[in-house]
């Protein structure tokens, strides 16, 4: 199991029924039936009694057989009152079925919900890197498929598997009461051989099963994946390309599910045979019985409805087993993403993290995504309370992973990092990342307003808080020039306002959260210079009393940092003030050097 919950999301095989702990499972599932005690119990009484209902009956309709026969019955009175008991009965036992489902489904779609929502926060607690390699088409497939399976699970389980059981013990022991031990025997053999049939034959089904499984998730992640990129697609005019993969899927998963499809007409096929033998069996012995004079037509007929009254529910019993594998399955694949613990926790005596001054440190830090490739190499850093440091170097020196790292998504292979003294992996991480607001490198915005993403930087925020952090931002004359406002929909991911816009709003939000720790990672770079100095000193004039981490490129945007880290390959191999770094003519005063010959050539709109 562990091995593909790294790669591919929505693959899981269904596991054979050992590899399932049905007790778990059940134990599992048990406190969700719990929380609603009395509709179990109503749905229970319900079962019960269409269950008497429906083997009554049969009875009533040999009685009916049987008055109409003897003398009694020319008054019609009494074939009168059978009729209606008949009529009654069935009625009955379709209403107390209807009744119970009525009165149990509270208690199956309010455990959908609690689980999918437990599953939901779960997903939310898991560290970064799972979300990095997991895939959303595949995991949101996951968690319908184990809703839907506990929804199934609990209904056939209880309503159907179990009356059906009870009501074959029952059959049998009135046809053996009321007749011959011949009779329960042919049942018996007869409902063990269909049992057995089924459970083999669903046993070598599985297999289509699992390979139409597969290929749905496959080509679902697939399509959606397409999707998601499409301005690529447009970009490379890849569509017949798309396509030509899609359909190769698709035929794929169409040839398994024919496949499928046709292995399910076999086992049906068989079922029905087994049952065409067992009637014949038990209709010869009873139309026996009737010439011989041992049986009235009414028994004929009541052991017929008995019979048929058995085998429906059984005819189902194949498709139930089933489902109720592929439900365990699902509910299991569900439950072990529950049971996949966050790789960032908080330590047990964990205080929440007390900010002061907001000095941050940085440690003799190790750190690597993979342990085969180191990214940050005995790192050492100070950041003064309230002071302005900006961290520059070329791309993939690891400048963006040292915010990540001090937001705590993943945990360092040895060193320290210190805000106010505390080390970070003692501190309670929800307090940790209220302290520090975050513009990230590559924003994404939700699908909603302006307004909302903005807000979302602090959810109970004034509007006139809103406002100020919009102006601040200098989005105001965007806003403005809107003909929806700050209403406008910015689209999925944020992908229908500018890249400048999206970097702005996710600069009002931050600001919005005031935070006494801010991380800027090319918080400006997709903005023209006018609008990058507005903003710029919009925030110097923030940060004047907040620490500040600034991620820059353009090097022009940082002069005024208290203190500038010059980051190589994962290594500090430069730090002081912008006149400092020139004057000591190393890796910085290049890199400027190069940024001013450049600045002379007709400045871009944009750096990126
Ligand atoms: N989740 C990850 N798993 C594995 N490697 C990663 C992961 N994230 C980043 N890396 C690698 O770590 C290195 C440092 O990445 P980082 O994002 O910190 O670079 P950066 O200095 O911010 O670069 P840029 O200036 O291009 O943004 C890169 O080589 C990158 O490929
Ligand atoms: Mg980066």
């Amino acid at each position: 199991m562990k091995s593909h919950m790294k790669g591919g999301y929505g693959q899981h095989p269904i596991k054979s029924f050992q590899d399932i702990e049905l007790w778990n499972l059940v134990k599992t599932l048990w406190p969700y039936l719990l929380i609603h005690k009395a509709r179990v119990i109503v749905a229970m009484l319900c079962l019960v009694g269409a269950i008497a209902v429906s083997l009554g009956m049969p009875w009533a309709l040999k009685e009916l057989v049987d008055s109409l026969e003897s003398d009694v019955g020319k008054a019609l009175v009494i074939p009168l009152g059978f009729v209606l008991l008949y009529g009654g009965m069935r009625f009955g036992s379709v209403f107390l079925s209807e009744l119970r489902d009525a009165v149990f489904s509270r208690v199956t779609e309010s455990a959908m919900r609690k689980v999918g929502l437990e599953v939901f926060a779960h997903l939310h607690k898991l560290e970064l890197d799972f979300h990095l390699s997991r895939q959303t088409g595949g995991i949101s497939r996951d968690i319908d498929r184990g809703t839907n399976g506990i929804n199934f699970m609990m209904r056939f389980m209880v309503f159907n598997i179990l009356p059906t059981l009870v009501q074959l013990a029952i059959i049998m022991v009135i046809l053996l009461v009321a007749f011959n031990v011949w009779f329960s025997l042919i049942t018996l053999v007869c409902v063990v051989a269909y049992i057995a049939f089924s459970v083999i034959t669903t046993e070598w089904r599985t297999r289509f099963v699992k390979e139409a499984n597969r290929l749905d998730s496959q080509s679902s992640t697939r399509a959606i994946d397409s999707l998601l990129n499409y301005e690529t697609v447009k970009y490379f005019n890849n569509e017949a390309f798309e396509t030509k993969q899609y359909n190769r899927n698709l035929q794929d998963w169409e040839q398994a599910r024919v496949n499928n499809r046709l292995s399910l007409a076999l086992l049906n096929s068989g079922q029905a045979f087994i049952i065409g033998l067992g009637l014949t069996a038990l209709m010869y012995l009873a139309a026996k019985g009737v010439v011989e004079g041992t049986m009235t037509m009414g028994d004929l007929v009541m052991v017929n409805a008995y019979l048929l009254q058995l085998f429906i529910p059984l005819g189902a019993l194949g498709f139930i087993y089933r489902e109720i594998r592929r439900a365990m399955s699902d509910v299991e694949n569900m439950f072990e993403l529950l049971k996949r613990e966050p790789k960032i926790q908080d330590m047990e005596d964990a205080l929440p993290l007390g900010v002061d001054q907001a000095s941050v440190e940085f440690d003799q830090v190790n750190f690597a995504y993979q342990p085969e490739r180191p990214i940050l190499k005995n790192l050492s850093f100070k950041v003064q309370p309230g002071h302005k440091v900006a961290i520059v170097g070329p791309s993939g020196s690891g400048k963006s992973t040292i915010g990540r790292l001090l937001f705590r998504f993943y945990d360092l292979q040895s060193g320290c990092i210190r805000i106010d003294g505390q080390p970070l992996d003692q501190v309670q991480q929800l307090s940790l990342r209220q302290q520090i607001g975050v513009v990230p490198q590559d924003t994404v915005l939700f699908n909603d307003s302006i307004w909302n993403n903005v807000a979302y930087g602090r959810p109970d925020a004034s509007d006139e808080d809103i406002w100020q952090a919009i102006e601040m931002a200098s989005l105001r004359t965007f806003v403005g020039s809107l003909p929806n406002g700050v209403e406008t929909q910015v689209g999925e991911r944020g992908l229908k306002v500018s890249g400048g816009e999206k970097q702005r709003i996710a600069i009002a939000r931050v600001l919005l959260k005031n935070p006494p720790i801010l991380l800027f990672d090319e918080a400006t770079s997709a903005l023209d210079s006018e609008a990058e100095r507005s903003i710029l000193q919009a925030l110097a004039e923030i940060s004047k009393q907040r620490t500040t981490l600034v991620i820059a490129h353009r090097l022009s945007t940082i002069i005024d940092a208290d203190n500038i880290l010059v980051v190589n390959q994962g290594e500090l191999v430069e730090q002081g003030t912008h006149q400092e770094l020139l004057a000591s003519a190393g890796h910085y005063a290049r890199l400027w050097n190069m940024q001013q010959q450049d600045a002379s050539v007709p400045e871009p709109t944009s750096e990126k």
